[in-house]
């Protein structure tokens, strides 16, 4: 998870590369740094924190050059100082590397480099890289070959780009595992590890595959797999538009996000919906719809808010396809030894498209014949190239680490796939005619949530001491409850569980006192009355309660401390509207603690290593 950004052409490569780390910083942020070659020589420039501190000392001590290569860090092998920082250099400094990924053998290679005489000044494993590499030069190679020979010596995964000053009109990149992307110009060229960085110069993208290594000189490019078979690399057109990453008026790309929910999730239905069928019209899934409804069983793997999304859309597709669906942590999936079969049919869900766990979870089960599909964020990201086919969530960019509208577009995604199954098993046309009425209806019933920014803004400021928080919700929003949580611990380091309201009474409600506030999910639903019931539990052992609660309920503010009205919709889209006030309150929680919620520690937004 960390941000790559390389130039060559006829400008000044420094402020070029620092607008590209800037736009990459989201991709980690604990040390940045830059490689230029100027005139023969190579200079080195990086800094511990974040991207700005490498700004300022280049504003002290200004360089030029039309070759540059910069990183900004999310710390895997080594802690997060300047020694560990990116780019790392062979003892000449004639030669330097920046690296996204693990490399897995990195001891091994490291312990036969010390024997032939090489020493290392950092703890990471992508010195020992670089070093490996200049072992490949003093054996007269050139620096491709160089590098294809080192990288055939290297297990785990990498995203890198090398310059080396004895060869100042090109940059070497390779990819395995970690995204690289080049950006065409008009006589220069770029690299990044996505396509934020490059928008802002070049509409005209090249998408590294695994084990495809490319030289990149200021008016071309030359590409081949790390077996040296040259192959031609297609130019695809991006429309991501620039103010489509800029925080506009707002403090925090987050709250952005979150605002631009009723956009966002009406571009993931738009022209999507069939109201004379009751039906959605997924291009991705077509030719795929009757392998999919035949299918014996759906999984979903995902990660973080991704699961949560699984965990929905594991109930809307029992409950309308009638096909039994689990829902497994991609992580656990991989290593588990699954028992998967030619009639499963596997979602991977992945607002990045890149994360690791996702993406190896979708090769082993495409490995053991299931259907894969992919539904991501990204455009022409690995796990969307990866899937057999898929559904875009059409999202927009998202770029607060804390995913939210990534989140509510999944979930209108998963109920459009529902739909277009379903209706090919046992939905009639009015009750899909009724889903879909409702889906149209979302993005206006989120805007009147988000009305209330303020209201959940002023109750949020009673909680910024909280040490820890429980979110509770039965059925369908249980996994928003569990989303909450996580919302709330990443950004505002609150230690936060979700639970099945019903589960408290087995254990969680001993932790409950004056000290432990509940935020209970309780929309007037067919479990109402059950979590009104786990409500006077807490209620008793006088725990603080916010209830995310239908407008038009009026027993609940008799029952609770605070309470967020939410209107209402059918049970399968509650989770798209009571997941909003949950995403405002942990933003508003940590903005009152002075944290930076787009940005918080430890993090990065997509975790590309395992
Ligand atoms: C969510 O707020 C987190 N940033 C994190 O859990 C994220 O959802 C997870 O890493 C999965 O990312 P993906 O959707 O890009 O695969």
């Amino acid at each position: 998870m960390c941000g790559i950004v390389g130039y060559i052409g006829n400008k000044n490569s420094v402020p070029i590369l620092i607008e590209g780390l800037k736009r990459l910083e989201y991709r980690g942020y604990d040390s940045a740094g830059l490689g230029i070659i100027a005139d023969n020589k190579c200079t080195i420039v990086k800094r511990k924190g974040k991207v700005s501190e490498l700004e300022l000392s280049l504003k002290e001590h200004p360089i030029s050059a039309p070759l540059g290569i910069a990183h900004t860090r999310w710390a895997t092998h080594g802690e997060p100082n300047q020694i560990n920082a990116h780019p790392h250099t062979n003892s000449s400094g004639k030669l330097f590397l920046v690296h996204n990924g693990i490399i897995e053998n990195y001891n091994v290679l490291k312990t036969e480099l010390q024997r032939n005489g090489y020493e290392f000044y950092s703890e990471t494993d992508t010195e020992v890289l670089v070093k490996l590499i200049d072992s490949f030069l003093q054996k007269k190679l050139e620096l491709s070959e160089a590098v294809r020979y080192a990288l055939n010596e290297v297990k785990g995964t990498y995203g890198i780009a090398v310059g080396y000053s004895d060869e100042p009109d090109k940059i070497v990149v390779a990819k395995k595992g970690s995204p690289l992307v080049l950006g065409v110009g008009d006589g220069e060229n770029f690299i990044a590890s996505d396509v934020n960085a490059l928008i802002a110069h070049t509409s005209r993208v090249v998408y590294l595959e695994d084990g495809e290594i490319a030289v990149v000189y200021k008016d071309r490019f030359e590409a081949k797999t790390i077996e040296d078979e040259q192959i031609k690399k297609e130019i695809h057109e991006v429309t991501v538009a620039l103010e489509e990453i800029s925080k506009g008026e707002f403090p925090h790309f987050m709250l952005k996000e979150i605002m631009e929910q009723p956009h966002s999730v009406k571009n993931s239905f738009r022209g999507r919906l069939l109201f004379e069928e009751g039906s959605s019209k997924l291009g991705g899934l077509q030719g795929y719809e009757e392998r999919i409804a035949r299918s014996k069983r759906i999984l979903i793997c995902a990660c973080g808010t991704s699961w949560h999304a699984g965990l929905v859309g594991e109930y809307m597709l029992e409950q309308y396809t009638g096909i039994p669906t689990e829902v497994e942590y991609a992580s656990e999936f991989r290593y588990r030894n699954p028992i998967i079969t030619t009639d499963d049919t596997c979602i991977f869900i992945s607002q990045s498209g890149e994360t690791a766990d996702t993406l190896a979870a979708m090769k082993e089960a495409k490995r053991r014949g299931a259907l894969v599909l992919g539904v991501c964020n990204v455009v022409g990201s690995s796990i969307a190239r990866e899937s057999e086919a898929g559904v875009y969530i059409h999202a927009g960019p998202e770029i607060g680490v804390a995913s939210t509208k990534a989140f509510t577009s999944q979930l209108i995604v998963l109920a459009l796939i529902t739909i277009l199954i379903a209706r090919r098993r046992h939905l009639s046309l009015i009750d899909g005619q009724t889903i879909i009425r409702e889906l149209d209806l979302i993005p206006g019933k989120i805007a009147e949530i988000l009305e209330k920014n303020e209201e959940i803004k002023t109750i949020a400021q009673d909680f910024i001491n909280a040490k820890n928080f429980l979110y509770l919700g039965r059925g369908y929003n249980f996994p928003v409850a569990l989303e909450g949580a996580l919302k709330l611990k990443e950004i505002s380091y609150i230690h936060a569980e979700g639970y099945p309201a019903a589960e408290m009474k087995h254990g969680p409600i001993a932790l409950i006192d004056e000290n432990m506030p509940s935020v209970f999910i309780t929309p007037m639903d067919s479990v109402y009355d059950k979590v009104i019931s786990n409500i006077e539990e807490v209620k008793a052992r006088k725990g603080k309660i916010i209830a995310i609660a239908s407008k038009h309920d009026d027993k609940i503010d008799n029952l609770v401390d605070y309470s967020i009205r939410v209107p209402e919709t059918i049970r399968m889209l509650m989770p798209i509207l009571t997941a909003i006030p949950l995403q405002l309150l942990a933003y508003h929680i940590a903005v009152g603690k002075g944290l930076n919620v787009d940005q918080p520690r430890n993090l990065a937004k997509s975790v590309t290593v395992e």
